[in-house]
């Protein structure tokens, strides 16, 4: 109940409002980065409408195909796919598109090229899906600097040049996060308006946490650095000990972190020496709102945000969350490099 007894604030600030007030206060904005927004935000309406009803509609189990990566694509990552695709590209604001599922840089059609370049993963943590835990979208948002027509490899800049990013968690309830450049703020979704609204003004991530997330079960490829960081974190002698999450739902693990604070890690394994997560539309744009959280992401070696992409697929080990967290595991990585 809002204060004076209604059912819903009158008043209330949506996501759409939020964004367009932002628009004004950008000199000279023309209003296509909150076309575009407001595409993405059809998009992740329909998406949560049909996780929500995944069973009924039959949405949900392993559709026979296999994305470029070699894993099952289950029905509802095509779906979430085609109505990303498809919304930006009508919004008349994107030129590029990269897509998780698409093995190819995406060109939108001539007539509706804008100057956007958008990265996304349409439905993170697929492996999830069937057994209803928490999913999400990411997306990260560029401005095509190079003039005349869009090349391929107009989409391969760093995260240090996003205009914005965000993301989509279909938890308990669905929730967009996004960072304009100026903080964070969250969205709740209103299933009895069809809103987002906000409901977490400027969040803000915890200088330390009381969280370790990572996949315990490759600790057997993990290198010296990582395996110390851990078995410190377990070890009542060095601290109190953290308390171990991990959903293994990127979207869902640093929500998590960015509300609670800790560190969440999917390091490089012998197995796969490059990690597994990827860099365009799964690690820069989550470093991008940490980092505009108060948080940091670095692969390790140099902030996720300064790594110059060299291929669209291209993957990246990456530890983020709380800058104390991240800086102790840091320290621990230069000493076992030396
Ligand atoms: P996906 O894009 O195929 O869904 O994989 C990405 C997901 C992330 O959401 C999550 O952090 C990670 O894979 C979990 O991987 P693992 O099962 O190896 O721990
Ligand atoms: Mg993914």
């Amino acid at each position: 109940m809002s204060q004076s007894g209604q059912l819903f604030d009158s008043n209330c600030m949506t996501l759409t409002r939020f964004v367009l007030a932002s628009q004004r206060q950008v000199p000279g904005a023309t209003g296509d980065l909150s076309q575009l927004l407001s595409s993405i935000q059809t998009a992740v309406k329909a998406i949560q409408t049909a996780v929500r009803k995944a069973g009924i509609a039959k949405l949900h189990g392993i559709s026979g195909e296999t994305n470029i990566q070699g894993e099952e694509v289950k029905k509802l990552d095509i779906l979430s796919n085609e109505l990303f695709i498809n919304m930006l590209k009508s919004s008349f604001t994107t030129c590029l598109l990269v897509s998780e599922e698409n093995d190819n840089v995406i060109e939108v059609e001539t007539e509706k090229q804008g100057k956007y370049i958008v990265c996304f993963d349409p439905l993170d943590g697929s492996s999830n899906i069937d057994c209803l835990v928490s999913i999400g979208s990411i997306f990260g948002i560029w401005k095509k600097t190079s003039n005349g027509t869009p090349q391929s490899s107009d989409v391969l800049k760093p995260g240090k040049e996003l205009v914005a990013a965000g993301y989509a968690l279909y938890g308990s309830a669905t929730m967009m996060v996004l960072s304009l450049g100026k903080g964070v703020n969250g969205f709740m979704y209103d299933p009895s308006i069809g809103e987002f609204i906000l409901t977490d003004p400027n969040m803000t991530i915890p200088q330390r946490g009381k969280i370790y997330s990572i996949n315990e079960g490759y600790s057997h490829l993990w290198d010296p650095a990582i395996t110390e960081y851990v078995r410190l974190k377990k070890d009542p002698n060095a601290g109190k000990p953290y308390g171990a999450r991990y959903v293994g739902s990127m979207v869902a693990d640093v929500h998590r972190t960015i509300k609670y604070g800790g560190i969440f890690m999917y390091p490089a394994t012998s197995a796969s020496p490059k990690g597994k997560l990827r860099l365009l539309y799964e690690c820069i744009p989550m470093a991008y709102l940490v980092s505009q959280a108060g948080g940091m992401a670095t692969n390790g070696k140099i902030p996720i945000l300064d790594i110059m992409p060299e291929n669209i697929h291209q993957r990246a080990p990456i530890f983020l969350g709380s800058k104390d967290d991240v800086g102790d595991i840091m320290k621990i990585i230069e000493k076992h490099s030396k």
